[in-house]
Parts: C-alpha cells; sequence; structure tokens
C-alpha cells in the first residue's frame, strides 16, 4: 500500500512542478508579446490627442514652401530677400511636438518677424464675413490688400496645423477648434497676424462688412471687432471707409444708419478717425453683378426706360 501511495505523491509532484513551469513560461512569453506588440504600434501609429476640428493639411511643408515661393518670386519679386525655408522652419518651431491648446504669441514671434512687409498706405481692406467678396475685389483691382493678399496671410489662408507631443510631432488627424480651447495655432496665428496687419495700415484704410447678416453687420466677436478696430493706430490712420454689401436679392438686414454700424462708426470717432460709410459700394457691387447681371441692382442705369 505504502508504495502506490509514494508513486501517486510523486506524480502529483511532476503535475505540479510541470504544471507551474508550463504557467511561468507563459507568462514570460505573454509579457515579452505585450511589450513587443505595444513598442511596435507606438512607432507605426502613435496615441494623437484627438480634437474636434480638421488635422494638419496633408504636406504642409511643401504647401507653405509651394506659396511662400509663389508669392516672393511670381507676385512680389519686391520682397525677394524673404528666405521662404527659414520661415518654413519657424512656423513649424512655432507648433511641432506642443501641446496644441497651451500655443503663445511668442511661439509665432520669429516667423512674424521673417514673414512680414510693409503694406502701402491707403492700400488696407478688412473685412468681416465678406471673405470670399473681398477676395475676388482684391484680386481683380490691385489698389486694395487683404491680409490673405500679404505674404502671412496668403501662406496660412484656409489650411490647418497643429502639434501634437508624441511622435511625429504634427497631428494629422485632428486639431483643437476654437471652442475646445482659445490657444491653438490657428486662432493664435491669424489673432497676431490680423493685429500686425492692423498695426501696418496707414493712410485710408477700408473695410467690407456685410448688410444681409441678420445678427448685424459689425460683431464686437470678430477678428475685426475684438483685434483690427483696436490696433488702428490713430497717428497713422486718417479714415475708415466701411463698404456695406448686401447680396444682391438677398437680405438687406443693416443698411449705414443700421444699429450694429452705429456702434462701429462710435468706437471709430472716440479714436478719431474721420468714417465714411457706403451703401453697396458700386466697384464691389459691380463684381457680385457677375453673378447675377439680370437683376434691377446690377442694371447700369437704375432708371432706364424699358426697351421693347
Ligand atoms: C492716400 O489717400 C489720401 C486721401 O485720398 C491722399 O491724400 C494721399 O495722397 C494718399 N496716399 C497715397 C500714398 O497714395
Ligand atoms: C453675407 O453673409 C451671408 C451669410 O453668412 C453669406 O451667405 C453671403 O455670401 C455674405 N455676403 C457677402 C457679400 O459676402
Ligand atoms: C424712372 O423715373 C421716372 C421719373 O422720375 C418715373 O416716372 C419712372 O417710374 C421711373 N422708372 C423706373 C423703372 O424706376
Amino acid at each position: 500500500m505504502p508504495l502506490p501511495q509514494g508513486s501517486a505523491r510523486v506524480r502529483q509532484r511532476t503535475v505540479l512542478l510541470v504544471g507551474i513551469a508550463v504557467l511561468l513560461a507563459a507568462l514570460v512569453l505573454a509579457v515579452v508579446l505585450a511589450s513587443l506588440l505595444t513598442h511596435g504600434r507606438h512607432e507605426v501609429s502613435p496615441q494623437m490627442l484627438k480634437w474636434k476640428d480638421r488635422g494638419t493639411t496633408k504636406n504642409l511643408q511643401e504647401v507653405i514652401l509651394g506659396r511662400c515661393y509663389n508669392y516672393i518670386t511670381a507676385q512680389h519679386p519686391e520682397l525677394g530677400d524673404k528666405d521662404c525655408l527659414k520661415i518654413w522652419e519657424s512656423l513649424k518651431d512655432a507648433f511641432i511636438y506642443k501641446n496644441p491648446c497651451n500655443i503663445t504669441p511668442e511661439d509665432y514671434q520669429p516667423l512674424m518677424e521673417l514673414a512680414s512687409h510693409p503694406v502701402p498706405c491707403n492700400k488696407s481692406l478688412f473685412w468681416s464675413k465678406t471673405g470670399d467678396l473681398a477676395h475676388r475685389y482684391t484680386k481683380s483691382n490691385q489698389n486694395f490688400l487683404t491680409l490673405e493678399d500679404t505674404l502671412l496671410g496668403y501662406m496660412a489662408d484656409k489650411i490647418s496645423w497643429c502639434g501634437d507631443p508624441s511622435a511625429p510631432g504634427i497631428n494629422y488627424e485632428s486639431c483643437p477648434k476654437r471652442s475646445e480651447c482659445e490657444s491653438n495655432p490657428g486662432s493664435v496665428f491669424w489673432k497676431m497676424a490680423s493685429k500686425m496687419f492692423a498695426e501696418a495700415a496707414c493712410g485710408v484704410v477700408q473695410v467690407m462688412l456685410n448688410g444681409s447678416v441678420e445678427a448685424g453687420a459689425f460683431r464686437s466677436s470678430s477678428i475685426f471687432g475684438s483685434v483690427e478696430v483696436f490696433n488702428l493706430d490713430p497717428d497713422k490712420v486718417s479714415e475708415v471707409h466701411i463698404w456695406l454689401m448686401q447680396d444682391i436679392g438677398g437680405p438687406q438686414s443693416e443698411s449705414c444708419s443700421g444699429h450694429s454700424i452705429q456702434r462701429l462708426i462710435s468706437i471709430l470717432e472716440e479714436r478719431n478717425f474721420k468714417i465714411i460709410c457706403e451703401d453697396n459700394y458700386r466697384p464691389v457691387q459691380l463684381l457680385q453683378c457677375v453673378h447675377s447681371p439680370d437683376h434691377t441692382d446690377c442694371r447700369l442705369c437704375t432708371n432706364s426706360t424699358a426697351i421693347p
């Protein structure tokens, strides 16, 4: 009896030892596999922060460099001494590997200094809610420039960019909206560029506003209403011309005598500017008429006798 009992105990112990060994081996394997897998995944697709706005524009470097060279060689050869490579590097350094909610004006200071250039007096055209029309107008009339017609604005127009603390330091999937954080790369950039554009203005400046916006043509929360108006220099700027454009056949929400325009006029008067407001400034309205040539507002003579 003791013999079978003893061999059973040995068998039991052997099974136990083998079991522990297998368990240990499996554990080691699992740890090795897990570390290999997470390491590999980290390199292939890093865990980027997730935001609500579109991500960085694909081929950002090529887009910025292409726009920069186009601007300084084809459009404005008089600015020939600009270094597009340095401009790209300073834009990249402003946001790469940074949390896109912690961008400061200091981050963009080198870029602003490298890319800024003077704007001739009488040429600055500000706009709010009329971007498309204002840009079509400056394309057809070389006497005026919007921010997007300067090198800084031209490079950054309609693209987006933001960084991320993990490699490769640029988030192509998503970027923060202004509602998620104010200090995001786009908002800080446009605020700074708008401020500089306003500070640089001199002589007569113009602003194209939208008289078909129900909430009012002048909004204190807009970039024009919150940044540009307050950075015009009364020592350099003499007059502000307001062009209040309504959509052809669209709602006529506000004219020069409207509430929000009166608010703008009193802000500007307090800052000692001379103001002229024009409803549907004709040279711009003629451009709107390209899309609705038969509308009564687009007739060359407003009171013409009917042709049979
Ligand atoms: C700007 O406009 C004002 C007023 O029309 C004019 O007196 C001045 O000569 C203009 N300046 C330039 C640089 O064209
Ligand atoms: C005015 O604003 C409306 C609504 O945002 C827009 O559809 C329209 O194109 C704007 N008009 C001009 C002249 O920009
Ligand atoms: C043009 O003006 C005349 C006289 O001022 C007026 O009788 C006529 O109704 C007007 N026509 C149109 C199309 O507005």
